[in-house]
């Protein structure tokens, strides 16, 4: 008998077939009994017509519980009232796993109880939607940078120094030295794109951010772009496309899970290159304008990016912060060294930052002077230093935040919901 996935059944009907999945609902009306269940591709009703039936593995159809795990075998029947356009009538049925008295019943949950279920609580359905968006958009970004000849190179995780700072580091014991875990691959990557010419790594990323907002994470994974001969504008030009490129695959590829979640896909739609950029300084006045009182020099917050982005349809860049904003490896621009050949991306509706991206210094003195400057030994960053001695280029690349993008594509109130086990300031388990 042919075992099929409930994606691919209705190209199954009239044949005698073998479901496996999990029950998600069991009613019986007389006679008639209906089990719907779940594999992970979709969702199937089952409808059990003989009260005499071989069954295998429970007493009753009534202890066909929520998240039972069974194996059904049946015919399969055109339904245009099902949601997949096919019913299975059922043959017979086997309980592969039993199930009593599961935690999570579909109605409201505190996030609290549901995040200490979270092992379980990835098997409903609006979780496991997101969950498969996810993944879409892990595909989307590999598929655009492979196809542009982009080369996957892998950063170490344990590494001796900070890239992005002394603050946020988790430390480790590595023998008898301190090491930390990666806050971000960038200075390796720098190496890599020097052999390589375009790459990118694609990995976890970690930040002891003492901060609790719907916007962080401990771990995060991160895709970070790096392109040796790479000057700060095509750096944007690269983020923009591949943005672009990932939210049209999401809404190609992805219209069901986007219904079960309820997004509003129009705000979606919107994402075409180019998008806007405008200068920090300009940031500051359209803010100023607004009522906000932030003065130059002072880092923007959630609620300055908010307001910015609600100007705009798309994501918006905003260019040429102050240099002693951002990370001691930018570039400062030259018509102006106070300010760094740097960019964030906003993305609308209040997701913030979804990308931080610069061209990086590639002469040999400025960078000592940036470390002295960022009070960086300059033992540990001394073959980073290298770089800059044997025939370096301009170059540049970027971070994008994977959870913040499938935050702001999927409408989510918070990022603890796109990662399968979120690591937060107060949650490591389970
Ligand atoms: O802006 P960040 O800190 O940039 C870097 O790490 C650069 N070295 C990247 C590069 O140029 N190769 O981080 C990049 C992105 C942010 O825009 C944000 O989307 C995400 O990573 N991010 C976080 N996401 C979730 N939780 C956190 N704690 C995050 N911190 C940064
Ligand atoms: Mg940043």
């Amino acid at each position: 008998m042919r075992k099929v996935y409930i994606d691919e059944s209705a190209a199954y009907v009239g044949q005698s077939v073998v479901v496996e999945g999990w029950v998600t609902h069991y009613r019986s009306s007389g006679k008639i009994h209906f089990v719907v269940i779940r594999d992970g591709s979709g969702v199937l009703q089952c409808v059990i017509k003989s009260a005499n039936m071989p069954v295998e593995g429970i007493g009753q159809f009534s202890e066909l519980n929520q998240e039972t795990a069974v194996r059904v075998t049946g015919v399969l029947h055109a339904d245009s009232r099902a949601p997949i356009g096919v019913e299975l009538e059922v043959q017979s049925l086997q309980v592969i796993g039993p199930s009593a008295n599961y935690p999570i019943a579909p109605k409201e949950h505190g996030v609290d109880f549901l995040l200490d279920h979270r092992h379980l609580w990835v098997r409903s359905p609006k979780q496991a939607a997101i969950l498969r968006i996810r993944a879409a958009i892990i595909h989307a970004i590999r598929e655009f940078l492979d196809r542009h000849g982009f080369i996957v190179a892998d950063p170490p995780v344990i590494t001796p120094a900070a890239a992005e700072g002394s603050t946020t580091l988790f430390s480790l014991d590595y023998f008898d030295e301190r090491a930390y875990l990666s806050q971000s691959g960038q200075l390796y990557l720098e190496a890599l794109a020097m052999a390589l010419g375009r790459v990118y790594s694609f990995g976890p990323t970690f930040r002891a951010e003492k901060s609790k907002t719907r916007r962080h994470l401990m771990e995060f994974w991160m895709v970070e772009p790096e392109m040796a001969f790479c000057e700060f504008e095509e750096n944007l030009i690269w983020q923009e496309q591949l943005v672009a490129y990932v939210v049209e695959y999401v809404l190609e590829t992805r219209q069901q899970e986007l219904k079960t979640i309820e997004r509003d896909t129009l705000r979606l739609r919107t994402v075409k290159v180019p998008f806007p950029r405008i200068s920090y300084d300009e940031a500051l006045e359209r803010l100023q304008a607004k009522g906000f009182d932030l003065k130059w020099g002072e880092d923007m917050g959630a609620a300055h990016e908010t307001a910015l982005a609600e100007m705009f349809d798309r994501p918006v860049f905003v260019t040429h912060y102050p240099a002693d904003l951002k990370a001691f490896y930018m570039q400062p621009d030259p018509s102006n060294p106070k300010l760094a050949l740097a960019a964030d991306m906003l993305a609308p509706e209040g997701y913030g930052e979804i990308v931080g991206g610069s061209q990086r210094i590639h002469n040999l003195e400025l960078l000592e002077e940036r470390m002295r400057r960022h009070h960086l030994d300059p033992e540990v960053y001394n073959w980073y230093a290298d770089l800059r001695r044997y025939g370096c280029v301009p170059h540049s690349g970027f971070g994008l935040g994977l959870e913040r993008v499938v935050a702001w594509i999927c409408g989510l109130e918070h990022v603890r919901e796109t990662i399968p086990f979120p690591r937060t300031l107060n949650r490591v388990w389970p």
